[in-house]
């Protein structure tokens, strides 16, 4: 089956092409993706109203471009899917009113998808992962392990109890003077630094705990800078650094309780630990997973970096493992500004769903 994906729940206006065959093997015929990264880096973070204003003008181009570069057309399409939530309401309002719009007209079942369930699955498109398996997503606005038993079941393991990991990595470095957006800021300037340098704290909230506390490690990353203010680029580097192996240590730390956590439960002994959501495509905190991983016994899978960043092919190939499994939503789905995974990601019955389209 062939199903069109659209992405627009942030600063990506994006749509892509993905076919699922009878197997349940994924394969990306298109995938483009508009960063609106312009637009916003004179304001240091996303505006949702330009965000929003974006999309609109962005999208009918992107759609037709992913089609074309997929060789095919509307006709040949059979599904659309969208990111409904969570995310910036005007973004994700564009987006699922325009797959309602080519639903409607090219008579192709909707499937509106959860953006975190999008980077959930990616890793079945890429590698061909089996349930169930441990997902630690790392987003900019998110941050949670959670137990992934199959389709739409979804168990959060642990959360932060307060800033997201990207979003920990843009504040460090607004306070840094890197660019915008700042995990890859962050991440190409400790490059050059010492991590040893300043000491930073490592909150780990008790010996059991699956949840993260960012906000402590902020304010001494803020604490540092200024006893070093004026910054040179050398203490740029070294506090990027510091934060960096910080992050990748607390991450570590919390990846292999979690893995315990998740075989006690599931009784799965080798467990696989998916890697998503931006932060993802930190090597330092690939690597450091990586040792975690191995140390007990687990695999890691972390998807291409293009893939972990917002893209419409996970919201494509969401929609095609809900459609294959008969999940298809009716023209009054909602666009949600919020909407955990856990809890509503689990499919609905009965709210204006019907039958798929063989
Ligand atoms: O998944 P994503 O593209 O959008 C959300 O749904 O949030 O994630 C964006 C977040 C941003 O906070 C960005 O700074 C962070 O991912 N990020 C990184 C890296 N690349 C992106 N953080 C650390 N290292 C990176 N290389
Ligand atoms: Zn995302």
């Amino acid at each position: 089956m062939l199903i069109l994906g659209i992405e627009t729940s942030c600063d990506e206006t994006a749509a892509a092409v993905v076919a699922r065959d009878a197997d349940g093997r994924g394969r990306i015929l298109s995938n483009v993706v508009h960063s609106q990264l312009e637009d916003h880096a004179p304001f240091g973070g996303v505006v949702p109203e330009i965000a929003a204003r974006a999309h609109v003008e962005a999208l009918d181009g992107i759609v037709a471009r992913s089609l074309a570069e997929a060789g095919i057309g509307f006709a040949d399409l059979d599904g659309v899917a969208a990111t409904a939530g969570p995310g910036l309401i005007g973004g994700v309002l564009v987006g699922l009113m325009s797959a309602k719009g080519i639903a409607l007209v090219h008579g192709l079942p909707l499937v509106a998808v959860n953006h975190l369930e999008g980077h959930a699955l990616t890793a079945r498109l890429t590698d061909g992962v089996e349930f169930p398996y441990l997902l630690l997503l790392v987003s900019g606005g998110h941050t949670q392990f959670v137990a992934v038993e199959g389709l739409g079941r979804y168990r959060r393991l642990g959360t932060t109890i307060d800033d997201a990991l990207g979003e920990a990595f843009d504040k460090t470095a607004k306070l840094l003077g890197l660019a915008y957006p700042g995990g890859p800021a962050v991440e190409r300037a400790a490059r050059a630094g010492d991590a040893n340098r300043f000491a930073l704290p490592r909150p780990l909230l008790g010996r059991d705990s699956l949840d993260f506390s960012l906000s402590g490690l902020k304010t001494a990353v803020r604490q540092a800078a200024q006893a070093a203010a004026p910054l040179t680029d050398r203490d740029v580097a070294d506090v990027a650094a510091a934060f960096q192996a910080t992050v990748a240590e607390i991450v570590a730390i919390k990846a292999r309780r979690a893995l315990a956590v998740f075989t006690k439960q599931t009784g799965v002994t080798a467990p696989v630990l998916v890697v998503a959501g931006g932060v993802a495509a930190n090597q330092a905190i690939g690597a450091s997973l990586r040792a975690a991983a191995a140390a007990v016994g687990a695999r890691l899978v972390v998807p291409p970096a293009g893939l972990c960043t917002d893209n419409g092919a996970m919201i494509a190939w969401a929609g095609a493992e809900r459609l294959a499994a008969g999940l298809v939503d009716g023209l009054d789905a909602p666009a949600r500004a919020r909407w955990p995974l856990d809890a509503d990601a689990v499919p609905k019955l009965g709210s204006g769903q019907h039958g798929a389209k063989a």
